[in-house]
């Protein structure tokens, strides 16, 4: 076993390398890892973590660490899986799978993010298992006190990154991974989507509703109805005749487009993408060198090999033709990749058919065989054996090896198609698919989740679960995709929504409708309270994301990250942080109109999201508090010394956008940066941005309201008054206060 250790001198990251690992760009290139001499880990790291960066054991062809977990151990971490936010007690699989059933039981979800937060009684680590391959994290479910990680390859990387606590580890993590993208400003409005708008009269009725309801929203998405033969990179010009008249009447209304894009590129000579795929030898192959075919929605398929920097270059380029329609933002869909099933696979059915009867009404027993081989055929892992990639450093590898970087590669097309076509543009995309640095190019959507009340709960995990492996752009389909949804469903989850980065309301053919106002005037009246106050939140979600990107700490977060050393919220499965002053505890039961709620140490401000006029306020000491919340309401609390900003609602009579309000709620000193810039370009990066500074500061017996440009551009600083409304630690109006901005 060929073993190198080194480190990023003094930086606190030490990497293991076993054999020849395959490099999957999850680390930032620039990152320099010199060989290490001698070891000597911080203090804070605890010992039985310093030993994994001993060789591991070696069974056969799987590499296997094992570390002792004691009663009292908690770990974070593993991105998109199920279970709770702790991770112990289960047994995951990191490898990429279409599965729409998310199941207690399911081991593996859409993608791989092999990163781990440790906290033991002698300290706290991360570790990160950097292989594009199959990995299994055993955390306590074979053995209570064992965490097993194992890796059926001979070729890996193992990151240990140390820290003092939890949030410099997660800090460090994201040094190594580098920053997440910046989306477009608009990715944070209200997103209405549903698989079946038919076609672009659909579409335009979808936005008359919306206006007529009032509701605001940034994006509609279009799936696979807008293709013509689900072919991808087309639009149907029977059901989209005039694609870009459609476009530019939505963009009239402030709504954007954003279509989803498949892998799989259907089978037809004279179908442009397909004849130049197969022609320049873009697409995945078997190893006799044939190409190989995966059935997906247009029937068989040829899968890009976004490997090959030719074929990604290429695939990235395509976005341009929907773009130029009109089309501004991308979702990237399928890329596990998922097969429906190969020829091989058919084969197999078919034989199992034949074998047991030339006549389908005599089935009987036999059914039950028939079945088994049916379920088995799609997103079989023998296909992902028999496929071959092109790699740049490892010549051609079997997609097995490297399967939980398809949707990554693809991400990466897509980035890099974009800013050669729209240079200077921000993009817009979200995968299902994902790996670990692909937030570097994209956000996520959770995939297809169902309308349970469980799978809003599995919401938060995931939210805050992603947050610590880099992802701080994420959310689920609100309302559920699969299943029918209820209005009392809609309502609670569109006000979990107003709370995640990303927020959509999607929904499968066939399932109810579930647009806001596809329920009752009670399911419509809540749903919009909660999405203006999502709107009126903006400029506070907009600052924090870019604070979050700047330092590397996650938008949305586990208590534990902020109150690390309170035993109460590091299990805390049910609440989190949002941003850095808010905690949000929401209702995630049907028929409760009350909930306890754990308030870690310091005291807390209960704002009342429903009047944003945030006339009576409550404080409460830490603990346990049962709390009331209206059906219309999504408990909301402020930490002592900190401030949330907005604007006034939709609503409201006095819509003046560049009024900013400030609700601050202050014993000693709070600050809050509000950032603004074009939101639309890159010119950020050179200096085209403002921010605002918000401090509230206790001199003597007064209270001192400020706000200043701190840095930037005044002129892009679209507030010009601010109205402080400041309450003291006894939950009093101790001050109100306006500043008014020179220009
Ligand atoms: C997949 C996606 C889902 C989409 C559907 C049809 O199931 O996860 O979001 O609506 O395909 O394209």
């Amino acid at each position: 076993m060929q073993i190198e250790l080194s480190s990023t001198d003094s930086e606190g990251i030490f990497r293991l390398r076993i054999g020849d690992p395959f490099p999957t760009s999850s680390v930032c290139s620039h990152r320099v890892f010199p060989k290490l001499t001698n070891l000597s880990l911080s203090q804070d790291t605890p010992d039985e973590v310093g030993a994994l960066l001993q060789p591991p054991s070696s069974e056969g062809s799987e590499l296997r660490w094992e570390l002792g977990l004691d009663v009292g151990d908690l770990i974070y971490g593993l991105g998109q899986t199920m279970g709770g936010i702790n991770k112990r007690g289960g047994r995951y699989r990191m490898y990429a799978v279409d599965d729409h059933r998310h199941t207690p039981d399911k081991s593996s979800l859409y993608g791989a993010h092999n990163f781990l937060l440790l906290k033991t009684s002698q300290g706290v680590a991360g570790l990160f298992v950097d292989h594009p391959g199959e990995v299994v994290f055993d955390v306590g479910f074979t053995q209570r006190d064992r965490l097993v990680i194992s890796v059926p390859d001979q070729n890996v990387d193992l990151y240990i990154i140390e820290g003092s606590d939890l949030i410099g580890v997660v800090k460090r993590f994201m040094k190594l991974v580098g920053r997440p993208w910046m989306p477009p400003r608009w990715a944070f409005g209200y997103h209405q989507s549903r698989w079946g708008y038919r076609d672009s009269k659909e579409v335009l009725q979808v936005a008359d509703a919306l206006e007529a309801h009032n509701i605001p929203c940034d994006a509609i998405y279009l799936d696979l109805d807008y293709m013509d033969s689900f072919k991808v990179f087309t639009t149907s010009d029977e059901r989209f005749p005039d694609f870009q008249s459609f476009a530019s009447s939505l963009k009239a209304r402030d709504i954007r487009l954003v279509s989803i894009v498949d892998p799989g590129v259907k089978i037809q000579p004279g179908y442009d993408v397909y004849d130049e795929g197969k022609e320049q030898g873009y697409f995945v192959k078997h190893s006799d060198g044939s190409i190989f075919k995966a059935a997906v929605w247009p029937g068989y398929t040829h899968l890009p090999d976004f490997l090959n920097p030719a074929a990604r270059a290429w695939w990235g380029t395509l976005y341009k033709k929907l773009y130029r329609l009109g089309i501004e933002g991308f979702w990237n869909d399928m890329n596990e990749p998922a097969v429906f099933f190969s020829s091989e696979g058919m084969a197999e059915l078919t034989e199992v058919f034949r074998s047991h009867t030339n006549d389908p009404q005599d089935l009987g027993i036999e059914f039950l065989d028939f079945m088994k081989t049916l379920n088995s055929i799609s997103n079989n892992r023998d296909d992902y054996r028999a496929m071959r990639q092109a790699s740049e450093t490892h010549g051609v590898v079997s997609q097995e090896r490297v399967h939980n970087l398809y949707g990554f590669m693809m991400a990466k097309a897509t980035a890099e198609g974009f800013a050669s076509f729209a240079s200077g543009q921000r993009l817009f995309l979200i995968s299902r698919s994902s790996y670990i640095g692909q937030h570097r190019y994209g956000g996520l959507w959770t995939g297809d989740n169902s309308s349970w009340w469980d799978h809003l709960r599995l919401h938060i995990q995931h939210m805050v679960s992603l947050g610590v492996c880099g992802f701080f752009f994420v959310g689920a389909d609100i309302g559920g995709f699969s299943s029918d949804c209820s209005g009392e469903l809609l309502v609670r989850w569109t006000q979990l929504g107003v709370f995640s980065p990303f927020l959509r309301n999607h929904s499968a053919l066939t399932t109810r409708r579930q647009e806001p106002w596809a329920f009752d005037s009670k399911t419509l009246d809540e749903t919009r309270k909660a999405i203006y106050l999502r709107y009126a939140l903006l400029p506070y979600i907009y600052s924090e994301y870019r604070r979050s990107r700047e330092e590397g700490v996650p938008l949305v977060r586990m208590l534990a990250l902020d109150f690390e050393y309170d035993a109460r919220a590091q299990r805390v499965e049910d609440q989190f942080m949002f941003g850095q002053g808010l905690l949000i505890a929401p209702i995630l039961h049907p028929n409760l109109t009350e909930r306890m709620v754990y308030l870690p140490a310091g005291r807390w401000l209960r704002w009342r999201t429903l009047h944003p006029s945030v006339e009576g306020a409550t404080v409460f000491d830490s603990g346990d508090r049962c709390i009331e919340v209206a059906s219309d309401e999504i408990p909301v609390f402020l930490r002592e010394n900190h401030m949330v900003c907005f604007v006034a609602p939709p609503y409201a009579e006095d819509k003046e956008s560049s009024r900013l309000r400030v609700l601050a709620f202050v014993s000693d000193c709070a600050v809050l940066d509000v950032y603004a810039d074009d939101g639309l370009t890159q010119d950020f990066e050179k200096g085209g941005y403002a921010i605002l500074r918000l401090k509230v500061e206790r001199r003597a017996n007064d209270l001192i309201c400020e706000a200043y440009i701190h840095e930037g551009l005044t002129t892009l600083c679209p507030y010009k008054r601010v109205d402080f409304i400041v309450y003291d630690a006894d939950g009093q109006v101790a001050r109100r206060s306006v500043s008014v901005l020179k220009d």
